[in-house]
């Protein structure tokens, strides 16, 4: 199983795909299953701007479309490509939600730079408090 050190540095390879022309801020994902499989994925924008798809749902979707259902963990980093290295890149809303249809609130770990130098760890419930899932429709 990836430590979040060696998820961290995946999530920098995913990062170098980063197709951000508009923003210039690149993000990378590294999305770890239950198995021990990793899925990259980059943020993808698009000259209709809405378009954009954020790096920790390309590593989301390649996974789902995959089969794969079970998730334990993901790394995110990003930052302008002209800014400082290591600063704390949290996930947006939409992708926390996306997290929240997949993933164990209680279990799911979100890891960041802490812009120190270090790694901070979440839960998924930390960072989407109260949110709104699957079984909230049963
Ligand atoms: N972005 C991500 O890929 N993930 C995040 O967690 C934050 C934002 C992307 C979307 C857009 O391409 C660029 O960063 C600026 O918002």
């Amino acid at each position: 199983m990836k430590t979040r050190e060696e998820l961290i540095t995946l999530a920098y390879d995913a990062r170098k795909q980063a197709y951000a022309p508009y923003s210039g801020f690149r993000v990378g994902a590294a999305l770890l299953t239950k198995n021990g499989a990793v899925y990259l994925g980059c943020n993808i924008e698009n000259a209709s701007y809405g378009a954009a798809n954020c790096a920790e749902r390309t590593a989301f979707f390649k996974a789902v479309s995959e089969g794969e259902r079970e998730f334990a963990a993901i790394a995110i980093v990003g930052g302008a490509e002209d800014g400082p290295s290591g600063r704390m890149c949290a996930p947006c809303g939409i992708c926390r939600q996306v997290m929240r249809e997949f993933c164990d609130p209680k279990t799911f770990l979100i890891f960041l730079e802490d812009g120190n130098g270090g790694i901070s760890e979440y839960t998924l419930e930390e960072l989407l408090p109260r949110g709104f899932g699957p079984e909230n429709l049963t």
